[in-house]
């Protein structure tokens, strides 16, 4: 068997370009299956194991909660109709609709109320800070997740676009009011094995004892060497919103994530949260 701090040390250093530097004495087996997350967006024509997503489910609601509230559910979809209806209404993409099994990570607020409700005592908290407590721990399940499922052989993509139809998707899954998707999820046993994307530099990303803020022209350096660096190991394979803003002589990173973001995306998702009973004052 290789031996996984060897492992681990080229798969950090494949992820980022500063990796040189880091301990990685104590690996495990464990560690090397993290370091080497890869999205999977293509399935095998194998079937799930009958009873594995529930499984793998309980391993991911065993993390943890804040205040031990337990403010997240999952939902799996994995009936061929169910899925076929869920699919078209998180978006026309293939892979969603050729996956094995959608799961919906939501944050669920419904029990809180509910419990302070039957046990006769006031609900002081209605803001933006139980929406918050939801969110982040759908979020830490949803890690979970993928972390257990990708032990297990199986491939993975979460799927924000879950939130572009909100409401047709509550509707759809029958999803009672406070609670909400963070995220679905796509799994299935990869088709392919997925590349290792490369990550922000830890120089940026990593601060020891303060928040280090090297300043605007020094952050801007960083950032562009890392869209060089990632190009020569991951080049996009085509350019956003050529129409609006041209084809860009060098297309990197920084270019990708601000032509993604120069059109509105989601900009209903407040009301819809508002609308499920969230004040987010
Ligand atoms: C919360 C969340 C939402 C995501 N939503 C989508 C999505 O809607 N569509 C998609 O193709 N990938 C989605 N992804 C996958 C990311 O694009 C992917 O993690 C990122 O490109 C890094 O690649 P890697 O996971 O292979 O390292 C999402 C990831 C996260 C964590």
């Amino acid at each position: 068997m290789a031996d996984p701090r060897r492992e681990l040390a080229g798969l950090l250093a494949d992820r980022f370009q500063d990796a040189g530097e880091l301990d990685t004495s104590f690996a495990t087996e464990a560690h090397v299956r993290m370091a080497a997350h890869a999205s999977i967006r293509t399935w095998a024509d194998r079937p799930l194991p009958t009873g594995m997503l529930e499984t793998l489910a309980a391993i991911a609601l065993s993390s943890p909660t804040k205040s031990d509230m337990q403010s997240r559910d999952i939902v799996l979809v994995t009936d061929p109709a169910r899925r076929a209806g869920l699919a078209p209404l998180i978006a026309p993409d293939a892979w969603i609709a050729a996956a094995p099994a959608l799961l919906v990570f939501c944050g669920n607020h419904r029990r809180q109320r509910q419990v302070s409700e039957w046990r006769g005592v006031p609900f002081a908290n209605d803001h933006l800070d139980w929406f918050f407590n939801a969110a982040v721990d759908a979020s830490i399940v949803l890690g979970s997740f993928i972390v257990a499922a990708e032990a297990a052989g199986l491939g993975c993509c979460p799927i924000s676009q879950i939130r572009n139809r909100a409401q047709a998707v509550s509707e759809f899954l029958e999803l009672p009011e406070r609670v909400f998707p963070v995220a679905g999820l796509a799994v299935g046993w990869p088709g392919a094995p997925g590349p290792i994307t490369p990550r922000l530099p830890l120089s940026l990303t990593l601060h020891a004892d303060r928040y280090r803020d090297e300043g605007e022209a020094a952050t801007r350096a960083t950032i562009d060497g890392y869209d060089h660096w990632r190009h020569q190991r991951q080049p996009y394979a085509r350019q956003r919103r050529v129409r609006d803003l041209g084809v860009a002589p060098f297309y990197g990173w920084s270019e990708d994530k601000a032509r993604q973001y120069s059109v509105p995306e989601r900009a209903d998702f407040g009301a819809y949260v508002r609308g499920r009973g969230f004040r987010l004052d």
